[in-house]
């Protein structure tokens, strides 16, 4: 019988993709994944470290699996991910019933490690080196975050028709508040010819929209023999291959947007119009504090030009609210950055002090949580206002959908005002709540069959809310 698996992912897009390799990884080595925890024999926590919370979220769930593990001793329990290379035998510690404690920079070491612990019932660790605090080569620092070639199963991918590549691991800009270079190392690029082959085998799979990450994914630079590769010459590239429609990059740093990289989204047919840039701050004495490496006004005159370059744009960011020492009149600057930019959306967060940081050394987590849950909400206030008048705007207009899949709330009664009988909207019509992307990646809600997924349609939209369009098939 084959041993049992379940996966749970925390984070951002690079673990998802990580949770996707490590599954293919395990059916490749015989094992089988299921969908809940109570069927498993191995019980797998892929986690995050960019926020506290994240972190408490996984140590409590690895608190409440004690019993699990005392009922099963041949059950495996494993902490993956960037919590297990930020706080490494410190899990053994606070929960020492884990078996398994695994790296980013050593995700390829998985299938080994499981087979180490069944045969010799020891608990097994395998973390990259720490950045700082001893005396290893930086060459020594890099190769310890291992980059893997990843064999990719279709059954693996959450959809058959979108998948996510990594064009570069890890992280070389200190942000001082960011946990992030620490866990996922020094940047590394891909080869080309390698991100190339990964695609044209994903297209062949009936793959038609890709997503590439990085870390500060403009940065992606690759020498060899043949002179060096930008990610401008890599989306020419990738726009080449046949049966690849759509092509996002995320996320970019805002210094190195170089006229060449947006005038390759404007020009090449399958690259679309959507821009995550994170500006973290609408202030420059906090830009300073968070070592971003640009004043406001650049960013402002960054944000003009992607509007001058690329018609139709959106363009989305990442706030941090009540970084050490914020005053209100610097958060009000934030606040006027964003209604400068008109982002499609934005995401908020409150400062989490995290511990190994240039941050948690330098400067005190002194803004109260009211005060951070306050700006927070103000913040959001100000975006949602933005979104849904930009969103207001796409009324009346028939926009193009790659249609990704049946709706989360995808209940309705048949009565207004009647919550008894919740009927799923199939049974009575043999139509489904879909959901699906425009180019530039706002979301669409409308009703169709679901042999629709995975299709292109055009879609008239009929109404508009912050975070999404409804429409109607054309
Ligand atoms: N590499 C990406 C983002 C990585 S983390 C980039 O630079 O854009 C995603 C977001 O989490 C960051 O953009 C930042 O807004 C937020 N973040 C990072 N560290 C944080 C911390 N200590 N507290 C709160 N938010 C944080
Ligand atoms: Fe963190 Fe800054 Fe690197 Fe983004 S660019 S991952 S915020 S250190
Ligand atoms: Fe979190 Fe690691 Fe991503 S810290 S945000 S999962 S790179």
């Amino acid at each position: 019988m084959p041993q049992k698996f379940y996966i749970e992912t925390v984070g951002c897009q690079m673990n998802v993709l990580d949770s996707e390799l490590a599954i293919s990884e395990l059916i490749l080595h015989g094992y089988e994944q299921v969908r809940r925890r109570q069927d498993a024999d191995i019980i797998l926590f892929n986690t995050c470290s960019v926020r506290e919370h994240a972190e408490e979220k996984i140590y409590s769930a690895l608190g409440r699996l004690k019993h699990w593990k005392e009922r099963r001793p041949n059950g495996i329990l494993g902490v993956m991910g960037c919590m297990a290379q930020k706080d490494q035998k410190k899990i053994f510690r606070r929960a020492p019933h884990v078996d398994l404690v695994l790296g980013p920079g050593q995700l390829d070491r998985l299938p080994e490690l499981l087979a180490g612990i069944s045969a010799h019932h020891t608990a097994q660790i395998a973390v990259s080196l720490n950045r700082f605090g001893h005396e290893a080569s930086a060459m020594e620092i890099r190769d310890s975050f291992r980059r893997y070639d990843p064999r990719r199963l279709p059954e693996a991918r959450p959809s058959r028709f979108q998948a996510m590549v990594r064009i570069m691991f890890g992280c070389n800009k200190f942000c001082t508040y960011c946990i992030v270079p620490n866990v996922r190392g020094p940047e590394q690029s891909r080869p080309p010819q390698e991100i190339i082959q990964e695609i044209r085998k994903l297209a062949d799979q009936g793959c038609v929209d890709v997503t590439l990450l990085g870390q500060t994914v403009n940065s992606y630079r690759y020498m060899d023999d043949s002179g060096e590769t930008s990610l401008a010459q890599l989306l020419e590239q990738i726009d080449a291959i046949e049966g690849i429609r759509r092509i996002r990059f995320v996320s970019n740093y805002p210094t190195g947007m170089t006229n060449r990289l947006l005038e390759a989204v404007r020009d090449l047919p399958h690259v679309m119009p959507y821009l995550h840039v994170p500006a973290q701050h609408g202030a420059d004495t906090m830009l300073k504090r968070m070592k971003r490496m640009y004043s406001v006004s650049e960013y402002r005159d960054l944000v003009d030009r992607i509007y001058d370059i690329i018609p139709g744009v959106a363009i989305t960011s990442d706030f941090i609210v009540g970084f050490s020492g914020e005053t209100e009149e610097e958060f009000q600057k934030t606040v006027e950055l964003v209604r400068y930019c008109r982002f499609k959306n934005s995401f908020i967060f409150k400062y989490s002090v995290r511990e190994g940081t240039r941050a948690s050394q330098l400067y005190e987590d002194d803004i109260p949580e009211q005060v951070k849950k306050q700006r927070n909400n103000a913040l959001l206030a100000v975006q949602n206002e933005i979104s849904a008048a930009q969103n207001q705007t796409f009324v009346g207009k028939t926009v193009e959908i790659l249609v990704e899949g049946r709706s989360k709330n995808d209940y309705r009664s048949d009565k207004p005002g009647d919550c008894s009988g919740f009927i799923p909207v199939s049974s009575l019509t043999n139509t489904f709540q879909l959901t699906g992307r425009t180019p530039d990646d706002r979301i669409v809600v409308f009703d169709g069959p679901e042999s629709l997924i995975g299709t292109f349609q055009q879609l008239d939209i009929e109404a508009a809310a912050p975070f999404t369009l409804f429409g109607k098939l054309v």
